[in-house]
C-alpha cells in the first residue's frame, strides 16, 4: 500500500485539531496540510500558549477554517458554539499535547476552550505528546499518560532526539506524517484491519542490549528500538497476543502488547525463551554479540596508557529460537549492514536457518538505526521482497503483510 492509500481513509473525516503551547506547535501547521491532503475537513482550536508560537492565522490559511481561540468569543461562538464544534468532530488530535494539556485532560478540567471541548466531544481523541524529556518522565505525567491511555485515547510519540533546549531524549513531536499514518490507521483499525494473525502468539524482541562493564559503564550500540515497537504494534492489531521483549529504550508500549523489559543479551535470551512456545518469532533486537567475560564489580580505574577488554560470544538468541524443536510456524531476523546488504543478509538466513530476514542499511543519512522512517529489503529461501523508504510504523504494517503471506505460502 502505498502512503496516499493508506490515508486514503481519512478523506471525508473530520478532524479537530487541538494546538497546544509548546514549539513543537509549529510542526501542527504541516500537520494540517497534510490531513487537508489526506481529504480531511480541519478545523483548529489553540490554547493561550499555542498563540505564543504560531499565529491563528497560519492555521486559517491551512485549514481553510476560521481558527478558534477563546471559549469566550461572541462571533466564533455565534457561527458554532464550542458544543456543537465538539460534535462536529470525527476524530480529535493534540498536538504538540503539552505536559499541562495532558494533565488538564487526564483531571477533566474544562478551563479553555481546548479543555472543554475535549470533555465534550465523543469523537477518539488521539493525543501527540511533546515536552522536555524530564517533564515527560516526571511521574505525575507518566500517572497522566496512563490515565489517558485507560480511557481509550491514542497515544503517538514522543520520538527520542534532540530537544529544542539543546537536551536530547524522548520528547520530541511525532512527525506529522507519523500522526497522520496513526490517524489514517486507527480509523482504517477501526473499519477494516483483518485480524489474520488471530489467534497466534508471536514474540518480537526489540532494542539494543547493554553489556555492564563495571556498575557504571556499558557496552551498547544505536538501535532505537523503533521498528520492533512498530511491529509489535502492528501484529497486535491484527490479532496476534504479543510478547515484546524490549532491551533499553524510552518508547510507549504499544496498544495491547505485553511487555518485558530487559538489559543484557543474556537476560534477552531467558525473556525470549521464558515467552515460547509461539507460532512466530520476529529478532527485532540489536543483540550484542560479545559481553564481558566478567564485569568488574567496582568501577574500573585508569592505570595504563590502554586497556584491553576480555569479552566473551553472548549466545546468538534468534540461530537458537530457530533450532529449537518446539516447531515455530515462522522466524524471521533483521541484519543491520553496512555494506553488500542482499549477501551478508542471504548468508543469515541460510548460517541461522531462518524463514525469512529483512535487511537494512545503516550508516546512511535517511534511514537505519535512530531515524523514524527506513527502506528495507525481506528475503526468503526463493523470493525477496523491497519496502520503500517509509515511516517505521508504515514499513511494519506492510511486513506483517507479508509475514502473513509467508505464513499462508
Ligand atoms: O548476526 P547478526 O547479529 O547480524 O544478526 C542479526 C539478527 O540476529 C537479528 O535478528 C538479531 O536480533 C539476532 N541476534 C540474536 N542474538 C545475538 C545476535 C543477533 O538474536 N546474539
Amino acid at each position: 500500500m502505498s502512503g496516499s492509500d493508506k490515508t486514503r481513509d481519512l478523506a471525508g473525516q473530520r478532524v479537530l485539531v487541538c494546538v497546544g503551547g509548546g514549539i513543537a506547535a509549529y510542526k501542527a501547521l504541516e500537520l494540517v496540510r497534510r490531513l487537508r491532503d489526506a481529504g480531511a475537513e480541519v478545523q483548529v482550536a489553540m490554547t493561550a500558549g499555542a498563540q505564543q508560537f504560531v499565529t491563528p492565522l497560519s492555521f486559517q490559511a491551512l485549514s481553510g477554517q476560521p481558527t478558534r481561540t477563546t471559549l469566550w468569543d461572541g462571533a466564533a461562538e455565534q457561527a458554532m458554539g464550542h458544543i456543537e464544534l465538539a460534535r462536529w468532530a470525527d476524530r480529535v488530535v493534540i498536538a504538540p499535547a503539552t505536559a499541562d494539556l495532558m494533565a488538564r485532560l487526564a483531571h477533566g478540567l474544562a478551563d479553555d476552550l481546548v479543555a472543554t471541548l475535549c470533555l465534550a466531544t465523543t469523537a477518539p481523541i488521539l493525543i501527540a505528546p511533546a515536552m522536555n524529556h524530564r517533564m515527560w518522565q516526571h511521574p505525575a505525567t507518566r500517572a497522566n499518560l496512563a490515565t489517558l491511555r485507560e480511557r481509550g485515547i491514542q497515544v503517538v510519540g514522543p520520538n527520542d532526539g534532540p530537544l529544542a533546549e539543546g537536551e536530547s531524549g524522548p520528547g520530541r513531536l511525532a512527525e506529522p506524517e507519523e500522526i497522520v499514518a496513526a490517524l489514517s490507521g486507527a480509523t482504517l483499525r477501526a473499519a477494516t484491519v483483518p485480524q489474520d494473525l488471530a489467534g497466534l502468539n508471536v514474540v518480537v524482541s526489540a532494542g539494543p542490549t547493554y553489556e555492564d562493564l563495571d556498575p557504571v559503564r556499558y557496552l551498547g550500540n544505536r538501535s532505537s528500538g523503533k521498528m520492533g515497537f512498530a511491529v509489535a504494534a502492528s501484529a497486535a492489531r491484527r490479532g496476534a497476543s504479543v510478547t515484546l521483549i524490549a532491551g533499553p529504550v524510552q518508547l510507549a508500549t504499544p496498544t495491547g502488547v505485553a511487555r518485558v523489559d530487559v538489559r543484557s543479551a543474556a537476560q534477552m535470551h531467558r525473556a525470549v525463551f521464558a515467552a515460547l512456545p509461539a507460532d512466530i518469532y520476529i529478532g527485532a533486537a540489536a543483540v550484542a554479540d560479545y559481553t564481558p567475560r566478567e564485569p568488574a564489580a567496582n568501577k574500573i580505574k585508569k592505570s595504563s596508557e590502554s586497556l584491553a577488554l576480555d569479552l566473551v560470544r553472548t549466545p546468538d538468541i534468534l540461530a537458537e529460537v530457530a533450532a529449537q524443536t518446539q516447531a515455530l510456524k515462522l522466524v524471521v531476523g533483521f541484519a543491520a549492514e553496512t555494506n553488500n546488504v542482499a549477501e551478508y543478509a542471504r548468508r543469515k538466513l541460510e548460517a541461522k536457518r531462518l524463514d525469512m530476514i529483512v535487511a537494512n542499511r545503516v550508516g546512511i543519512a535517511d534511514g537505519g538505526f535512530e531515524s523514524d522512517q527506513n527502506a528495507m529489503t525481506a528475503y526468503w529461501k526463493d523470493g525477496e521482497r523491497s519496502f520503500a523508504s517509509a515511516p517505521k510504523t508504515q514499513l511494519a504494517d506492510e511486513l506483517i503483510d507479508l509475514i502473513v503471506e509467508r505464513l499462508n505460502a
